[in-house]
């Protein structure tokens, strides 16, 4: 049997449940929404071997990672390989057109995979691809030249097919010539490949196949010409002639035929549906449509949520060489996986509230629509480009656009998906007249400070001596995402710094902060207390969660210093609804200095453990953590001086975890993060990456197209945190423990430096 083999619980090749084992992925549900039709695997059976398609299937977020993260053990060969085997009269029409297809980047194993893709990357990086940016704003603007009259249009047939279209054939250097006639073989290549095509279609889509087969030689051997000539015409395919004359072993004859068919159609059609899908989920969301008119800045940052929320690609393929592991799972040798990257994007355990649509959310560009590691997209950063160029041309000079009522239609396969058609309208009376300016975005993915909410103060008051408690409202009376225990959102003062305070309300409604005056601070709480009036508006950024509760340990110790109360009085009450064991111990000067010191009486009464100094009380760490029962894990918030004793503490604790987060920094990273040069090997992008000692680690990461999320950019958060499999590290940050550091195996990037060479897991 294909893949049939056992499973670490049972041995039995059989033993998942009735859903697992049945599921199809060309059943309606699946076809309808990938992600919903696999929220139950979500839930509770990651990993299951589905038999009407032989595949193991992977659906949550961390276990889809790390399946792309090892692209030895598990080998992309089988990425293009045909999910309905092909009837005896397909394979024959196929054999008469000498179809070859065979490796290309997106299949092919190492060593050879990264020694091509070395020498293919240079016109992908973001400097590179900015250049194009005139190129398809051009574009753009002419198709919408000719419809913005119309009132009526199928943006999918009017802009959105033709426009990643030919900027694909502009970037190959491919003649744009028979552009409707690629459109239908890029069909057929879909339907051969990831499509189940019943016996009658099979002939029919396998004739396209070769047809594209066919063409695709004849236009290469045109390029080939001119390049044997003499000539250097300007484009990708072009480059990669011209190494193959050089490097024949690298980049071979078959090679480029392989390439020049799969990248026609990998460099437009995964846009073009991207793109579709981003229209319709922003129309059908008119707040958040109404929010991009209005704000063209939040423009890359909706374009990152649709390709999460709904991203053309929707699941991904992989083999395992040796029996793997996922998630307790054993998948033999030789077993096929697909990777459902829908699903690990609705995953909540890392995007909260993972079934919105919200173009504020800030960890966006997590998502795995692109892949991930070595084999990412290499076509990643085009496609955000053109997309949000769409969006901003679209929204400048039609934002009176209307989706209409329409029943979508979706080409039925496993990996792709986005709709056929999508009709829309407008009052051409309602045209603007004048149009609002249009700009560059950076290309990569949005910078997370940019993206920021309005939000109204609805309420102001003082909760504690120098404590002032803010309540945060949408001014439009719309629910603000829910959050959860840890969270902490950023305020973005006149000066245009943040500064990030913990969410201490229930979470799931307006959203509550409190705020310590520090008189000798930067001036953000002074500013706040003197400023924050109940009517004004802030911006916002965030909610993030760096600080997560780790809802897994049998025990649970709390402790926080004077206003670090707030992230830890949320867990407080999230462990109490959940009914998980947990002590919560509250340190302060004096009562009336101590923010939610009468909630936390009424609400954790029995778990609380007041260490008040007036009173004579004084937290006795040493005891506390000596007395906590092994696997506790110890979340804590607080000043410096508090934190670091318990790192002390714990450290001689390895049967307990600790987690904590700091106030404030003190240097800012641009002085942290400098220092001597040294060496990052990527070894999950295969990069060599030489940082110079005035840029940090996570400039050089991003500058090379890698994307490495960031926060704080101080080393106060750990969202820039990556794993490290050796070297030297200097850590700079105030993220890591003692202990965590002693391990050696991650590094803050936006802050920490290393000696010689560092081996990264990228
Ligand atoms: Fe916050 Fe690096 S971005 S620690």
């Amino acid at each position: 049997m294909n893949g049939a083999a056992s499973s670490a619980q049972s041995g039995c090749p059989f033993h998942g449940s009735a859903a697992g084992r049945s599921f199809d992925p060309f059943g309606p549900a699946y076809q309808a929404d990938p992600a919903e039709a696999l929220r139950w695997s979500r839930e509770g059976e990651p990993v299951f071997f589905s038999e009407p398609l032989g595949y193991w299937v992977v659906s949550r977020y961390d276990d889809i990672k790390a399946i792309f993260r090892d692209p030895i053990l598990f080998s992309p060969a089988n990425v293009l390989e045909k999910i309905t085997p092909p009837s005896p009269e397909a394979v024959e029409v196929l054999r008469r057109a000498n179809y070859g297809m065979n490796r290309t980047l997106v299949n092919e194993d190492e060593p050879a995979h990264m020694a091509r893709r070395r020498v293919l990357l240079d016109a992908f990086t973001p400097e590179a691809l900015a250049a194009h940016q005139p190129m398809v704003r051009d574009l753009v603007r002419a198709k919408l030249d000719a419809i913005v009259d119309r009132g009526r249009s199928d943006l999918v047939a009017d802009l959105l097919w033709d426009v990643p279209l030919t900027v694909a054939l502009q970037f190959l250097g491919v003649p744009p010539d028979d552009m409707d006639r690629l459109r239908s073989f890029s069909v057929a290549h879909t339907v051969n490949t990831w499509g189940r095509p019943s016996p009658e279609q099979q002939v029919a889509v396998a004739e396209g196949v070769a047809a594209f087969w066919t063409y695709s030689g004849e236009v290469l051997a045109r390029m080939a010409a001119r390049i044997d000539a003499g000539e250097h015409p300007h484009g990708w395919m072009y480059d990669m002639i011209a190494k193959n004359r050089v490097m024949p072993d690298i980049v071979t004859d078959n090679y480029l035929h392989s390439m020049m068919m799969a990248i026609i159609v990998a460099a437009h059609e995964t846009t073009a549906l991207a793109s579709a899908n981003m229209f319709c989920r922003l129309l059908e969301d008119r707040a958040q449509w109404d929010a991009i008119c209005a704000d063209p800045g939040l423009i890359p940052a909706a374009v990152e949520e649709c390709l999460r929320h709904s991203g053309s690609v929707v699941a991904w393929r992989r083999v395992a060489t040796a029996d793997a592991q996922v998630a307790g799972v054993t998948i033999p040798a030789g077993g096929k996986i697909l990777m459902v990257t829908a699903s690990a994007n609705h995953d909540p355990r890392h995007f909260d509230n993972p079934d919105a649509l919200d173009i504020w959310r800030d960890n966006a560009a997590d998502h795995l629509t692109f892949g991930y590691g070595a084999h990412q997209c290499m076509g990643k950063n085009l496609g955000r480009m053109e997309m949000a160029i769409m969006l901003e041309e679209v929204s400048r000079r039609l934002p009176h656009l209307q989706l209409e009522d329409q029943a979508f239609t979706f080409l039925p396969n496993t990996s792709f998906r986005g709709p056929e058609a999508v009709w829309v309208r407008w009052d051409v009376a309602l045209n603007p007249k004048g149009t609002r300016p249009t700009r560059d975005f950076p290309v990569g993915a949005p910078d997370r400070k940019a993206i920021q909410r309005q939000l109204t103060v609805k309420d102001a008051r003082p909760l504690a001596e120098r404590v002032l408690g803010i309540t945060l409202a949408d001014p439009r009376g719309r629910p603000l995402p829910a959050w959860t225990a840890g969270a902490h959102v950023e305020i973005v003062l006149p000066d245009g710094e943040g500064r990030r305070y913990s969410l201490c309300g229930q979470p799931g409604g307006d959203w509550q902060i409190a705020v310590m005056r520090e008189d000798a601070g930067r001036g953000g709480s002074r500013w706040m207390h003197e400023n924050a009036r109940p009517g004004m508006t802030l911006a916002v950024r965030g909610p993030r969660n760096h600080f997560r509760l780790d809802e897994a340990a049998p025990a649970h110790i709390l402790i926080a210093g004077g206003i670090g109360i707030t992230p830890i009085l949320a867990m407080a009450d999230q462990l109490k609804v959940q009914g998980l064991p947990y002590e919560l111990h509250y340190a302060g000067r004096a009562a009336e200095h101590m923010a939610f010191l009468d909630r936390a009486r009424t609400d954790h009464g029995d778990a609380l453990h007041l260490h008040i100094a007036a009173d004579g009380r004084r937290a006795d760490l040493p005891a506390l953590v000596g007395q906590a029962v092994p696997g506790t894990r110890i979340s804590a918030c607080g000043p410096g001086r508090l934190l670091d004793e318990l790192d002390r503490l714990v450290a001689g604790r390895p049967d307990l975890t600790l987690a904590f987060e700091h106030f404030t920094g003190g240097e800012s990273a641009g002085a942290l993060g400098q220092g001597m040069p040294f060496t990052a090997v990527c070894t999950d992008s295969g990069l060599t990456l030489e940082v110079p000692g005035d840029r940090t680690l996570l400039q050089v990461l991003r500058g090379a197209g890698l994307d490495v999320p960031s926060d704080c950019e101080e080393g106060l958060c750990g969202s820039c945190e990556l794993a490290v499999q050796s070297g030297a590290i200097e850590h700079r940050d105030r993220v890591l423990t003692a202990a965590e550091r002693a391990a050696g195996d991650r590094i803050i990037t936006c802050c920490s430096r290393a000696r010689g060479r560092l081996v990264l897991s990228i």
